[in-house]
């Protein structure tokens, strides 16, 4: 199954329960938006790509849990719910901007009956849609992948952070695709660990090589040459920005990212950005973002057993900033750039293909 779907018999949003994984391969059905928003804050559903669906089906969600008497109430209703779905993390923009675009299909109908009807129809459209650009982004960048590369990923970046196929991942299958032998290094992702729990799963469930280190092995697998390239995701690009370190914008992604893109630089190991155009921001500068910080009990507790005293001082940002500087290549649906990015590629998403 998709990642994250609609289930039309029980009329609600059916996704993969990703906090159970590696144990259980479960489905969980979000029936109300306290389901939704529960679920995107637990991480049950992740990713940015994926976080977008999430935000689409949260409002085609709101039409149906509503119920309001006459069309003005509803609609008031609907966006308030959609307001709660869009603000359950910060960080990813394809959230808050999914919901934004259901909401003006909302502003275009005119009952209750044509408000669920349409914002289901564009919910599941923009679901196929991730799917078909996430493969013509792999193809791209599979052009970047020589046979036998081995490549680093941090965090999960693959299907199961998308509708389906993957961004970072979904590079590495469609090189496969194209005949050529990939295989893949994946750090663990500490504190939730999205890499050894999510990431090789989902690899060894495609037959792809994957090799699991511990994020502190990253520099010394760099260093001794085990990595062709590093590829990664991206919960946000910028295209301003990017504070000491330089000011032609900054990729946000997982916690971490930036420590692997400065020790490839300092490797020479390619470092490629994965993300839809969906994914950049134009509006934005790099210090106009927020950085999720997650609960302290994610680091004091490791699966519900105690890893610190218990009430240590924590800082747990969830994602950092890596300056547009150290990035090689960013790949796109619609190509490969090279940075410095030009806005005016990025100023008009591109029109989606059936
Ligand atoms: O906190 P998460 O698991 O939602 O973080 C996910 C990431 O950082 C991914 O690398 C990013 O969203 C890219 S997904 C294709």
């Amino acid at each position: 199954m998709r990642t994250i779907d609609w289930d039309e018999d029980r009329d609600c949003v059916v996704m993969v329960d990703q906090t159970k994984l590696p144990a259980e391969y479960t489905t969980y059905r979000a029936e109300t938006i306290g389901d939704l928003v529960e679920s995107i804050e637990v991480l049950r559903v992740r990713g940015a790509p994926a976080l977008g669906a999430a935000g689409a089906y949260g409002v085609a969600l709101a039409t149906r849990t509503n119920d309001a008497d006459g069309y003005e109430e509803f609609a008031e209703t609907v966006r308030a719910d959609a307001e709660r779905v869009a603000n359950a993390r910060p960080t990813a923009v394809n959230l808050a901007r999914e919901v934004d675009a259901l909401l003006g299909v909302l502003a275009d109908c005119d009952s209750i009956g044509e408000a669920r009807e349409r914002t289901l129809d564009a919910a599941q459209e923009l679901a196929d849609e991730d799917v078909r650009r996430n493969k013509r982004l792999g193809e791209h960048g599979a052009g970047l992948l020589a046979d036998g590369a081995t490549v680093m990923t941090h965090c999960n970046a693959g299907a199961l952070a998308t509708v389906d196929w993957g961004t970072a991942l979904g590079v590495v299958y469609s090189a496969r695709e194209a005949g050529k032998d990939v295989d893949v290094v994946a750090n663990e992702t500490r504190p939730l660990n999205q890499g050894s729990r999510i990431t090789t799963v989902e690899l060894m469930e495609r037959d792809v090589d994957v090799t699991l280190i511990p994020d502190n092995a990253a520099g010394l697998s760099l260093q001794e040459g085990r990595v062709d390239a590093v590829v990664v995701g991206a919960d946000r690009v910028v295209l301003e920005g990017g504070g000491p370190d330089g000011d032609q914008g900054v990729v946000f992604n997982k916690i971490g990212t930036y420590k692997h893109a400065v020790v490839a630089d300092r490797h020479d190991v390619p470092f490629v950005v994965a993300a839809p155009h969906a994914t950049v921001d134009t509006e934005r500068s790099a210090d106009e973002v927020e950085i999720e910080e997650r609960d302290p009990t994610e680091l004091r507790e490791i699966y519900g057993t105690q890893n610190a005293p218990e009430d240590v001082p924590v800082y747990n940002p969830a994602f950092d900033r890596t300056p547009m500087e150290l990035v090689d290549y960013l790949v796109t649906e619609t190509g490969v750039y090279e940075p410095p990015l030009e806005r005016a590629d990025f100023a008009e998403p591109p029109t989606p293909e059936a």
